[in-house]
Parts: structure tokens; sequence; C-alpha cells
């Protein structure tokens, strides 16, 4: 496989997650969070899909496209470790999705970009709530992993669907 249907095979995958995400959660209330803004490829997506919802976004600098730039007041610049746990403070269990695409392309280095991400991430997630993710996450019991969209191979994006309330 080139790199080029690599790429490719990645955005289908990527694309395919975030659609059956945003409708699996309508009707559920919370906000969405974009870890990894980036480009904000992927939070323009998430803003047209859900015109109605509160996405906030994340990353240690901003670097998006100017028409995929969030508002002021719903972005967080720095370390996500830091800014998430800060945020987990005021916005508990309050995410009814959250994506996260902090790949970096090298091992060592998205290791690095995942360090410190999980545990407030598991406190900002509402029951019910659903992550995706470019990177395979550990979870310790606090999600479980969800099937993937039909087509999309096994590995290529990852989803977690956090414990609904009893
Ligand atoms: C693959 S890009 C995201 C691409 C984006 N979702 C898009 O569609 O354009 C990853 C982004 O995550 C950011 N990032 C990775 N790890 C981070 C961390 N620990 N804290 C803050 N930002 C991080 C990087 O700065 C980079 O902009």
């Amino acid at each position: 496989m080139s790199r080029l249907d690599s790429a490719i095979r990645r955005l289908t995958a990527q694309r395919a997650c975030l659609d059956w995400a945003c409708a699996e959660i309508a009707g559920a209330s919370g906000i969405v969070l974009e870890l990894g803004l980036g480009n904000g490829r992927t939070y323009d997506h998430l803003v047209s899909r859900l015109p109605d919802r509160e996405i906030y976004a994340f990353d240690r600098a901003l670097a998006c496209h100017p028409a995929s730039r969030p508002p002021k007041t719903h972005y967080y610049e720095g370390e996500i470790s830091v800014t998430l746990a800060a945020f987990a403070n005021t916005h508990s269990s309050a995410a009814i999705l959250a994506h996260l695409d902090l790949g970096a392309g090298e091992r060592a280095q998205t290791a690095l970009n995942l360090e410190g991400v999980i545990a407030p991430l598991a406190r900002v997630m509402a029951p019910g709530g659903i992550v995706l993710s470019d990177q395979p996450l550990p979870w310790e019991g606090a999600a479980v992993d969800l099937p993937l969209p039909r087509g999309i191979a096994p590995n290529r994006y990852f989803l977690y669907g956090f414990h609904k309330e009893s």
C-alpha cells in the first residue's frame, strides 16, 4: 500500500467515525471536545455536523486555517495535560463527545503527546459519552471499546464508550 493509499484510508476512517459519533450523540446533551486542533480540518467537520453544540478545541499552538479558527472563548492553548486538567475542574462529566487526534507519525513523540491526557479526559467525559481517537487509549475500565463503523478496518481508528449511569 502506498503512503497515499494509507493516508486516504486513515482520513476515510476518521470521517466515518466522526459522522457515526455525531449521529450517535443526537438527543443527548453535552459539550464536544477537539483535542489536537492542528489545521482545523476535523474541528471544521465537527462544527459542520454539530452546528448547535458547544465545541471546545485544544492545542499547544494555534496553527489552524483561518476559516476553522475556534472562538477565543472555546480555544485552550498549551499542553493538553495541563489545559484539560484545569478545564475538567469546571466541566466535570460535561462532554458527550471527544475527538483526540494527537498522533505525531512517530511512536515516541505520539506517546509524549498522550502523556497525562487520559486522566483529565476521563474526568470531563459524561456517562454514556463517546471518545474517538487516532491512537489506542488505555482506559483501565473507565470506558469500553466500541465497534467501528462498517467497512473500517480494525486499528485504523479507535472508538470508546463511557459507562452509562445505572
Ligand atoms: C495530527 S494534528 C491534528 C490535526 C487536526 N485534527 C486536523 O484535522 O487538522 C495533531 C495536533 O495536536 C497537537 N498536540 C499533540 N499533542 C499535544 C499535547 N499533548 N498538547 C497540546 N497539543 C498537542 C499538535 O500541536 C498538532 O497540532
